[in-house]
């Protein structure tokens, strides 16, 4: 069984055609850099440029970074606020003329990590948090995944958390890792007293340098960086338009 997985971001848009049976890559990822001025219209015709890339027949699921009810699109932080409203299958499917499966893009990686990554076989409280423009959150227990929205936890001053803690603040306000790997430690440490989880699965780009601030964080639960890295909202957007 195969579908095109697409992830957008707040930087790029990244797809590949996977295999839903095992969560592989099949082809190496087509990544195409956007912004955060971009239209839906112009992100649209990117995602059909990466459907064509691959010369895409099939079903494709499309990861987004915000609340997604059914097919659409309800907030849109990192992205156009035109977005906010839209029928993203509708908006994807025309684009690259293939049926589309909207989810969230923390929770497709999520799907990915529970099923064949770094919290396959655990059946206890997950939380995932991916971290890269914003900061995506679910909750996992038993096999069900259940997206949040922690990034916008109100934080000191009461902005989003996640202006202090994305990865890309790190990047913009030049922090060192120490200096990050406490921001993250304080934030982790209010939501692990929220939520209680056994286990913590961070995911985006960032954790591939896990090593660098993971021994700042020092939580309750048991800390492990996710088995995809970025590759994880791309394998569930796919697991998502097969399921
Ligand atoms: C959005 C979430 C998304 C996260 C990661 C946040 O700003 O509100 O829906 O999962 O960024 O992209």
């Amino acid at each position: 069984m195969k579908a095109l997985g697409i992830d957008i971001g707040g930087s790029a848009v990244k797809g590949a055609p996977v295999d839903t049976k095992t969560g592989r890559l099949l082809a190496e990822r087509h990544r195409i850099e956007v912004e955060k001025r971009h239209s839906p219209a112009q992100i649209a015709k990117v995602v059909g440029e990466i459907a064509a890339h691959f010369k895409w027949r099939g079903p494709i699921g499309v990861g987004f970074p915000g609340v997604i009810e059914g097919s659409f699109i309800r907030s849109s932080a990192n992205l156009h606020l035109k977005f906010i409203g839209c029928d993203g299958a509708r908006l994807f499917g025309k684009a690259t003329g293939c049926p589309v499966a909207m989810i969230n893009d923390a929770a497709a990686a999520a799907l990915a990590e529970m099923r064949f990554g770094a919290g396959r076989g655990f059946a206890g409280k997950t939380l995932i948090l991916t971290l890269g423009t914003g900061v995506g959150s679910v909750l996992a227990s038993q096999g069900v995944v259940v997206p949040l929205e922690l990034g916008h936890f109100p934080w000191k001053g009461g902005k989003d958390a996640e202006k202090y803690v994305a990865a890309s603040v790190r990047e913009e306000k030049d922090l060192s890792w120490e200096e990050w790997g406490c921001r993250l430690r304080d934030y982790i440490r209010v939501l692990e007293s929220l939520f209680w989880p056994e286990l913590i699965i961070v995911g985006g780009g960032v954790s591939s340098k896990h090593a660098k601030f993971f021994k700042y964080i020092k939580p309750r639960a048991r800390l492990v960086p996710a088995k995809f890295l970025n590759q994880a909202g791309i394998a569930g957007a796919a697991m998502w338009a097969r399921s």
